[in-house]
């Protein structure tokens, strides 16, 4: 079968975006990386891209007045490359509705939260700061509404003592690089699917095992 031809949209370090790389690098991994996109000209990722050979482009959001020009170029560069699905990683701006909308259940993002807690900003801060016991990362399909959409997959990792927010970023970006690849593989083998508005899985899917914090017994 054809490999799905993937974007990836980054604004900077792309630490996802190596993750990414890395799975599709196994011959049984259904993506390849067709394009890498940032908006930012020194976004380290852009490295990354360059090192594994992968088209890149700069569509820096400053060189355009709106933001619909902004992704009337996304979207040139996006569909002159013929991507199948888009993946945000770490990408630093917010779409329009017409854009989610354009590429519904073909655009998705990763988010450092459980989501629906903790969208938006500064998010390991404020799980900190908010006392939860278990935190992790969410990849859902992008929406209209920031971090909204639905919910493809989900890692938790617990919040320990003297954390701060550097150091739950740390733990939490190991399950990142696991749960960004394998998501993006349930979405392309449809294993993965949007069903009135959530996700569902198909009947391989299945997970096992807990995590409690604190242990117990
Ligand atoms: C990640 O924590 C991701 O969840 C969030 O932005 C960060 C990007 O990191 N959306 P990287 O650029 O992939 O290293």
């Amino acid at each position: 079968m054809a490999k799905a031809r993937i974007a990836v949209l980054i604004s900077g370090r792309g630490s996802n975006l190596q993750a990414l790389i890395d799975a599709c690098a196994d011959p049984d991994y259904p993506a390849e990386i067709s394009l890498v996109i940032s908006n930012r000209p020194k976004a380290q990722g852009l490295e990354r891209a360059g090192n594994a050979g992968i088209t890149r482009e700069i569509v820096n959001h400053k060189d355009f007045q709106t933001r619909e020009d902004f992704e009337a170029a996304l979207n040139h560069a996006l569909k002159t490359a013929k991507v199948d699905f888009i993946c945000l990683a770490g990408f630093m701006r917010v779409l329009t509705a017409t854009f989610a909308s354009d590429w519904r259940g073909r655009l998705i993002n990763i988010h450092p939260s459980l989501l629906p807690s903790f969208e938006g900003l500064h998010v390991h801060e404020r799980t900190i700061d908010s006392g939860v016991k278990l935190a992790g990362c969410t990849v859902h399909f992008v929406s209209a509404d920031v971090d909204a959409g639905p919910i493809i997959g989900q890692a938790a990792v617990p919040v320990q003592p003297g954390d701060d927010a550097d150091k739950l970023a740390a733990r939490i970006l190991v399950e990142e690089h696991r749960l960004y690849p394998a998501c993006l593989r349930l979405l392309i083998e449809g294993k993965a699917r949007l069903h009135g508005g959530i996700v569902i899985y198909d009947g391989t899917v299945t997970a096992s095992g807990s995590l409690i914090n604190p242990p117990a017994g």
